[in-house]
């Protein structure tokens, strides 16, 4: 076979709509493989077995920065907005990751978060309010979507009138262009959005507020903590993170308790499982089906395999999720699942900074569902349901849902 030929496909829309199939035989048949990436012809090495992921996430000779696995000269030139918007914690490793992650960690400590529970509550009901007598709503534009990115907004000081451009630039920079004339399309919608956010810190540089983005622009004007450029950045990540993840986790969840309706009643008279339930709906149809991409920093014989210094990897979190060896039943929805050491927020050292807020949100967003939607399901045909084009993500595009109604 050559290196260009694909023999999983990863991409279509069979895949999307159920890649368990291709997982199960990837993990079968070929555990590290390397096949031709979206492009068609870069060679990835594709990773799906659980003990396989967990252990490259955490090995060091596996890196974020395409830097530190390759000669300067072999290095296309940067291009200028991934100078701009792309010097964020994700895309560093080791000191500078350390010193751009400790910058804005604090706020989303577990504690931190939990005070934020009474808002998100607040939040949650206000947008689930108007429509509890209607009896169907499409749930990720009118609920799942404006939830999570109202409450990173107003964490970072935002104004919250922003929520729908920010849908538009979230999906700019996650997308994948099928061709050249989107390619510009989403290039100029991600510029629009590096200039909002440089437009923001220097408003907030003039007046200064008790919030996420005042404190980054005090340490970017300390000089050595912090560039510009890292902090647009930092700003354009935790917006993008902030949102587009728990959108699905909402959404992928709903779809899920609408096929097991046993488990959704048996957690709408149960609300204090509903933490327990969330792991599980994480680990069964999670948002990032995979992690960002790794290059290996030297050359590592793995699984006898020889993977070269400069092979991208592709960690495959959603495969690892229902590896057999590592998860009894490892395709049955059980909310109580206990222990669940699922790689939904990855693992290792860009183990997701948001898991806590993550957490709290899809808690209180699925109770609130249960509790105000009585027998909420999926309202389309099955085969309606369409998923973005993004591959990485499990994201769809509308869930139409309904209720019963009294009267
Ligand atoms: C259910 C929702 C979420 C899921 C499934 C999720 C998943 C992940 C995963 C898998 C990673 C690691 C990526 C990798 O190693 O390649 C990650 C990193 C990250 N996540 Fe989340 N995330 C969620 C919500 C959030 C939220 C609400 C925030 C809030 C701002 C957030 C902020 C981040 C940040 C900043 C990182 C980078 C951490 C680092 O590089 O050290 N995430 N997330």
């Amino acid at each position: 076979m050559s290196e260009t030929e694909r023999r999983f496909d990863l991409y279509g829309d069979g895949f999307k709509r159920d890649p368990h199939p291709t997982f199960t035989a990837m993990r079968r048949e070929a555990p590290i493989w390397q096949q031709a990436g979206l492009d068609g012809s870069t060679p990835i090495w594709f990773v799906s077995r659980y003990a396989d992921v967990d252990a490259m996430l955490r090995d060091k000779r596996f890196v974020r920065d395409a830097a530190l696995a390759h000669d300067p000269a072999d290095l296309p030139p940067e291009p200028e907005l991934l100078r701009r918007i792309g010097q964020h914690m994700l895309n560093h490793d080791g000191v500078d990751h350390q010193r751009l992650r400790g910058l804005v960690s604090q706020a989303f400590t577990p504690r931190r978060v939990a005070e934020m529970r009474p808002r998100v509550r607040a939040i949650a009901d206000g947008l689930l309010e108007p429509f509890e007598g209607r009896g169907s709503m499409e749930l990720i534009g009118d609920f799942a979507f404006p939830l999570p990115t109202t409450v990173i907004l107003e964490m970072i000081g935002v104004p919250g009138e922003d929520r729908d451009r920010v849908r538009v630039w979230g999906n700019a920079l996650l997308a994948a262009p099928r061709d050249a004339d989107e390619g510009r399309v989403l290039e100029a919608q991600m510029v629009e959005f590096a200039d909002y956010v440089a437009a923001l810190v220097e408003e907030r540089r003039a007046h200064p507020q008790d919030d996420l983005l005042s404190g980054l622009v005090a340490a970017e004007e300390a000089g050595d903590r912090l560039s510009l450029d890292e902090l647009l950045s930092t700003l354009v990540l935790l917006i993008t993170a902030g949102h587009e993840t728990t959108v699905n986790l909402i959404a992928n969840a709903v779809l899920a308790l609408s096929r097991h309706p046993h488990v959704r009643d048996a957690l709408a008279a149960e609300p204090a499982a509903m933490p327990g339930a969330v792991e599980e709906l994480l680990r069964f149809d999670g948002p990032v089906e995979r992690a960002l991409n790794r290059w290996a920093a030297e050359d590592v014989e793995w699984g006898g395999q020889t993977i070269r210094r400069g092979d991208p990897l592709i960690l495959i979190l959603g495969s690892a999720n229902r590896d057999p060896d590592r998860f009894e039943a490892a395709d049955v929805l059980d909310p109580a699942r206990s222990p669940n050491p699922h790689l939904a927020f990855g693992k290792g050292a860009h183990y997701c900074m948001g898991a806590p807020l993550a957490r709290l949100e899809g808690e209180i967003a699925l109770n609130a569902l249960l509790a105000r939607l009585p027998g909420l399901r999926v309202a389309v045909p099955e085969e309606d349901l369409r998923y973005r084009f993004l591959p990485g993500f499990r994201a769809l595009e509308a869930l139409p849902v309904a209720w019963d109604v009294a009267g």
